[in-house]
């Protein structure tokens, strides 16, 4: 069933859980994530990001998205992750995402402010769910260029949510995309005072490598979306090396179902995380 994000989050904050948002690039792996979903009976959101939109591209992956999520026996959102331009977002919502993130987290705080609220105003005309981040992530979705992890400021978090009126905000509290080199020592005490001075639901990205109890104290002090990307991603990628180096013949129709439960087995062990982070 395709849902508003904003139905998840609304779930995750009455359970004291976090919906698991899983990023997608190819049908292995949307029937991988629907499939941990419904057997978990938990839901979850699927999501791209724009700048992954160059290997996957939208026109083929939104219309997969939309249908699997219409088709599953478990609610599910849709959803364009790091969206960097308005067109895209735009599209995004013509081919029936349920929600969308504009992430203006470089530009000046009253930029990001403007440009959030504008885009607000065009998703609030179609019932579509809006993130948007504040402070610097580290790493970067869809390239290798690091750029520094700067945490949010919780005056500042206050004011933006207040002035753009928007669902979620991504929190940087140390974060980062891709892999970590060793554990990241994550800022709590940062997180605890953004999750005091607002209502809106926290979101953290870069989840990709941070302890099982890293998440429950996150989800503990308001965060109800996780994301997770390089592991899925990681996790395809090995199932295809391990099946392709173990038989003389690849074919394509058992490496494709490796792939997907490949996918699966990553989603499923972070929703567990993810269920009982209380
Ligand atoms: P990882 O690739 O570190 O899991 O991060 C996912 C993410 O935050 C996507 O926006």
């Amino acid at each position: 069933m395709l849902v508003p994000m904003k139905e998840l989050l609304g779930w995750a904050a009455a359970n004291n859980c976090a919906v698991g948002a899983f990023s997608v690039g190819n049908m292995e792996m949307v029937i991988g994530a629907v499939a941990a979903a419904e057997e978990t009976g938990t839901p979850i959101i699927l999501q791209i990001a724009e700048k992954r939109l160059a290997t996957s591209p939208l026109h083929l992956m939104a219309p997969m998205m939309v249908s699997a999520a219409k088709r599953a026996g478990v609610p599910v959102a849709v959803h364009l992750d790091h969206g960097l331009t308005l067109g895209c977002i735009r599209e995004a919502i013509d081919f029936g995402f349920t929600s969308v993130m504009l992430d203006c987290s470089l530009l000046p705080f009253e930029e990001n402010i403007a440009k959030t609220r504008e885009v607000v105003a065009v998703a609030s005309q179609y019932g579509v769910t809006v993130e948007a981040e504040l402070g610097v992530v580290g790493g970067n979705e869809g390239d290798t260029a690091e750029h520094k992890i700067l945490c949010t400021d919780p005056a500042q978090a206050a004011r933006f949510c207040a002035e753009t009126n928007l669902d979620a905000l991504a929190v940087a509290i140390g974060n980062a995309h891709g892999n970590y080199p060793v554990l990241p020592a994550l800022r709590f005490d940062v997180l605890e005072a953004i999750d005091r001075v607002t209502d809106v639901p926290l979101v953290l990205h870069g989840g990709t490598g941070i302890s099982d109890e890293q998440f429950r104290r996150a989800i503990s002090l308001g965060i109800r979306k996780i994301n997770i990307a390089t592991a899925s991603f990681d996790a395809l990628a090995a199932a295809a090396k391990d099946y392709t180096g173990t038989v003389e013949k690849p074919d394509y129709f058992t490496l494709s179902p490796a792939m997907a439960n490949a996918v699966n087995a990553n989603v499923t062990r972070h929703i567990g995380v993810f269920r009982n982070g209380r």
